[in-house]
C-alpha cells in the first residue's frame, strides 16, 4: 500500500484529507482522537490527501513518480488565463499535412508524460503506449487498413479513401513522422474513456511544441474489427484504445472554423 499512514508530529487533524479521500481511507480514530489511514478498504492511491494536506503529514512510499511541490511558486492553476487557453483550444487543429521530420525522442517524452497526468476511471492506469517510427511499416499499415475497409465496409467513406489514394495522399495516416497507439492488455470498462482524455492531454501538449496531432478513428476500427492486422502487421500486443498521427504541420492556419453552439437545457 503506497500510503503507510499520518505523520502525527505533522498532522493537526485538519480533516481535509477525510472529506476528500474518495474510498474513505482516512479516518477519524475516535480511541485516539486523531486522523488515520485505514487500510481496510482499497485505496486507489490517487494521492489527493497528499496533495491537500497542508502539513505534507501524509507518510507514503514507492509511488514510482516525484511529487510536486507548488510551494513558494505562483498557484499553477492560475498560470493560464482563461483567454489564452480559449484561444489555443480554438487554434488545435486536426492535423492532416506532416512534415517529413521526426520528433526528437526528448521531446516525444514530455508528450507522453504529459498523458500520464490525465485523470482515468478510479485512478486505474493499465494503459500503455506503442509508437511507430518507421515510414515503411506506416505506409504498409495505412495500405492494409485501406484494403481492409474497402474489402469490409461498405459506404462512401471506400471511395474517399480510393479518391485520396490515387492523389498520393496516405488517407490514414497522412504520412506523419510518428503514430502512437494506446492499448491495454487488460479490460476495463473504462480503458477506452482513459485513452481518450489521455491522448486529448497529449495532443494539448503536443501543440505547445509546435507538433500537430489527428485522432485516427478509421484506424481503431479496423484495429478492432481485424485483429490480423493489428497483430500481424502492427504488432499491438493488445487491445487497443485510442490511435493519433503526430509530426511538425506543414500547413498554417490562419483562422479558427466555426463550430455550433452546445445545446444546453438547465439554464435559468
Ligand atoms: C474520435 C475521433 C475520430 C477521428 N477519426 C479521424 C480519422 O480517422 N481521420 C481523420 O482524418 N480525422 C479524424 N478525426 C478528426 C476529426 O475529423 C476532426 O476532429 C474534426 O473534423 C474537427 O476538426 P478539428 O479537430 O481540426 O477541429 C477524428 C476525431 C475524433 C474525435
Amino acid at each position: 500500500m503506497p500510503i503507510i499512514g499520518i505523520d502525527i508530529e505533522k498532522c493537526t487533524n485538519c480533516l481535509l484529507c477525510i472529506k476528500e479521500c474518495p474510498t474513505s481511507n482516512l479516518i477519524m480514530n475516535e480511541e485516539e482522537g486523531r486522523v488515520s489511514f485505514s487500510s481496510s478498504r482499497p485505496c486507489i492511491t490517487c494521492g489527493h490527501c497528499i496533495s491537500i494536506c497542508p502539513q505534507n503529514a501524509i507518510i507514503y512510499k514507492g509511488l514510482k513518480d516525484e511529487v510536486l511541490s507548488f510551494e513558494g511558486i505562483q498557484d499553477p492553476n492560475k498560470s493560464i488565463s482563461y483567454e489564452t487557453m480559449y484561444q489555443f483550444m480554438r487554434a488545435k487543429r486536426s492535423i492532416r499535412q506532416y512534415k517529413k521530420d521526426k520528433i526528437p525522442k526528448e521531446v516525444l517524452e514530455k508528450i507522453l508524460d504529459s498523458m500520464r497526468y490525465a485523470p482515468t476511471g478510479s485512478n486505474i492506469r493499465q494503459m500503455k503506449c506503442f509508437i511507430i517510427s518507421d515510414t515503411e511499416k506506416i505506409k504498409t499499415l495505412s495500405e492494409s487498413i485501406v484494403n481492409a475497409w474497402q474489402t469490409t465496409m461498405t459506404g462512401e467513406y471506400s471511395e474517399v479513401l480510393e479518391n485520396k489514394r490515387k492523389m498520393g495522399i496516405d488517407p490514414i495516416f497522412y504520412k506523419a513522422p510518428h503514430v502512437i497507439i494506446l492499448y491495454s492488455n487488460r479490460s476495463s470498462p473504462s480503458n477506452y474513456m482513459n485513452a481518450a482524455i489521455a491522448m486529448t492531454y497529449g495532443m494539448f501538449c503536443a501543440q505547445t511544441l509546435g507538433l500537430g496531432t489527428c485522432w485516427i478513428g478509421l484506424a481503431f476500427i479496423i484495429f478492432t474489427s481485424n485483429q490480423d492486422i493489428r497483430k500481424e502487421i502492427a504488432r499491438i500486443p493488445g487491445e487497443v484504445l485510442g490511435i493519433m498521427t503526430i509530426g511538425y504541420p506543414s500547413a498554417k492556419y490562419y483562422r479558427a472554423p466555426p463550430r455550433p453552439p452546445l445545446r444546453t437545457k438547465g439554464f435559468s
